[in-house]
């Protein structure tokens, strides 16, 4: 599965890792709220999380630098908690049900389909940040089955073939909005 889902590439948004570097130096100035305890950690990993949307590699190392703990046992409590996320959401979140009524109706497929147009498996992100895929347990619109669900917005009777169209239809509205925007600021000038 992961072979033919997962096509991310190596290269990340230089703005986005900008903005994330800005944020990693915040983090560090706020450990010093936090004893050096390692019973401080899961409360660090909190404030972490809070502050990045998820626990990037570099932050936990610079965790486990503060604690003076080993990287591996920071990695170790991060991953028993289901609370810690370690991919970033995308600004567009796909859930795709597979509860009971879901899954007989095919949202495996759903999924799979999902995966397959935006080159990522369940659980990663696009490397644009544009999309995060997961699979969630029943929604609680089952009389819609199968769903899934962008953003805060529940598409019910899903089909393979409506997959395309969802994620074109965000494509599209992205970029009327730069458009807007390149119109609004060009207006200004
Ligand atoms: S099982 Fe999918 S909405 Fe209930």
């Amino acid at each position: 599965m992961k072979a033919v889902c997962s096509q991310k590439g190596w290269k990340v948004d230089q703005e986005i890792l900008k903005e994330e570097r800005a944020i990693l130096k915040q983090i560090a100035r706020k450990f010093t709220n936090f004893e050096k305890k390692r019973q401080g950690l899961i409360p660090i990993l909190q404030m972490v999380q809070a502050e990045l949307s998820y626990l990037s590699p570099e932050a936990l190392n610079m965790v486990a630098g503060y604690l003076e703990i080993s990287k591996s046992e920071v990695y170790g409590v991060a991953t028993f908690y289901n609370q810690f996320r370690f991919q970033p959401p995308g600004k567009h979140p796909v859930k795709v049900c597979l509860g009971t009524a879901c899954h007989v109706r095919a949202g495996d497929i759903i999924l799979e389909n999902f995966e397959r147009k935006l080159k990522i498996c369940e659980g990663e992100t696009s490397d644009d940040r544009e999309f995060s895929l997961e699979r969630v347990a029943c929604v609680g619109c089952c009389a819609l089955a199968p769903v899934a669900v962008i953003g805060e917005t529940v598409h019910g009777h899903m089909a393979p073939s409506k997959v395309e169209g969802l994620i074109l239809r965000i494509a599209i509205e992205k970029e009327m909005q730069a458009r807007e925007k390149q119109k609004n600021e060009s207006g200004q000038s």
